[in-house]
């Protein structure tokens, strides 16, 4: 009989520690009803990094292999594109990752189609030549629309069972701090264009073609600046209006020293108020004090948990310090070789 009672003991204390182990130590399940929580990820990453993206996330956001870059390619252009067939080519890397996603059942966010850098220069010249004139407006329309249509069939043939739950149609297309959108000297579509049209035209085709289920953002940095907040704001009230965006990323590159958790919340609910989604889509934030540190990133978790019926998504942007673009300031929840830092205790002792 005793040694009966001890054996049960046992059995329930294991299973509890077991238990409070599985439950309590990877951030997707300790999020789990809350939001998916995501990471950028690089394909270098892929394999020896493997079991700790697939326990710790449930959403990817490739690091490169999904920009205009890594996805057009010029000689499929000049050779197919007959001046206006964007030809969209996945290399080993995006392959790579979008297997990755696939196969461990891990969610995508696309980024992303229209960006003022790591887009080439050629994609906006006659004959997709390096050395050729800037096209017309009527030109890129159609290289515009090719490049997102070509992107999504392609992902639909080669990974059909992808789930791509979000895309960032536009990123970055406002000044630092305020005072509207990039002009023609610092971006390509701008150059062309010569108005903003273009953000609308590529969310009406980012509608047109994205799979179902999709959500289609508007994604900017420094978004937490109040005359920029303005001018994201204004701008996904106007897509808003013409039924064209579902959602605002918030890349929140922050720093311990600013902004406030209060001025961070500030935009966050002003983007709310649009009555759109909210991601936080690049999370990190450079210190060289950790407990500060420790305390914004739980601060940022408790605004997005506060929200999460609206917030479908947080994503930091990078697996661990030493492979940070921002490295030299150790911006993320892990350490070297993984090791969890403070941010990623303060974060997991958020009751969720
Ligand atoms: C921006 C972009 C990201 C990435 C970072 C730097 O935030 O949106 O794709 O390039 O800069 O890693």
């Amino acid at each position: 009989m005793k040694s009966g009672i001890l054996i049960l003991f046992l059995i329930c204390f294991v299973s509890s520690k077991f238990m409070s182990f599985s439950a309590s130590d990877s951030l997707k399940d300790h999020f789990q009803s809350k939001f998916k929580i995501g990471t950028s990820v690089s394909p270098n990453e892929l394999n020896s990094g493997a079991s700790f993206i697939r326990k710790h996330f449930n959403s990817i956001t490739p690091e490169n292999e999904l920009k205009p870059d890594a996805i057009i390619n010029q000689q499929a252009c000049q050779q197919r594109g007959n001046n206006v067939e964007t030809q969209v080519v996945f290399n080993q890397g995006t392959r790579a990752t979008l297997s990755f996603c696939q196969n461990n059942g891990i969610a995508l966010r696309g980024h992303t189609f229209v960006w003022y850098s790591q887009t080439p220069d050629w994609f906006f010249r006659e004959n997709f030549n390096t050395w050729g004139n800037y096209v017309s407006r009527n030109i890129m329309d159609k290289r515009l629309e090719s490049f997102i249509k070509n992107t999504f069939a392609l992902l639909k043939k080669d990974f059909p069972n992808l789930k791509i739950y979000s895309y960032d149609v536009c990123n970055e297309l406002f000044l630092n701090s305020g005072g509207g959108m990039r002009p023609a000297s610092n971006s390509k579509w701008a150059q062309i264009y010569g108005d903003d049209s273009f953000v609308f035209k590529a969310f009406q085709f980012a509608r047109k073609y994205a799979p179902s289920g999709c959500k289609l953002y508007l994604n900017d940095y420094n978004e937490y600046i109040p005359a920029k907040t303005n001018d994201i704001y204004n701008m996904a009230m106007r897509l808003k209006q013409n039924g064209l965006i579902d959602g605002i990323g918030m890349q929140s590159h922050l720093d311990v020293g600013y902004p406030s958790a209060s001025l961070y919340e500030s935009a966050v609910n002003k983007f709310l108020s649009t009555g759109l989604e909210v991601q936080i889509t690049e999370l990190d934030i450079t210190t060289n004090n950790e407990w500060n540190q420790s305390v914004l990133f739980k601060d940022i978790f408790k605004i997005a948990v506060k929200n999460a019926a609206r917030i479908p998504a947080l994503t930091v942007w990078g697996t661990h310090d030493s492979i940070s673009w921002r490295r030299e300031k150790n911006p993320l929840l892990f350490g070297a070789n993984y090791a969890p830092k403070g941010a990623y205790y303060a974060v997991m002792d958020i009751a969720a």
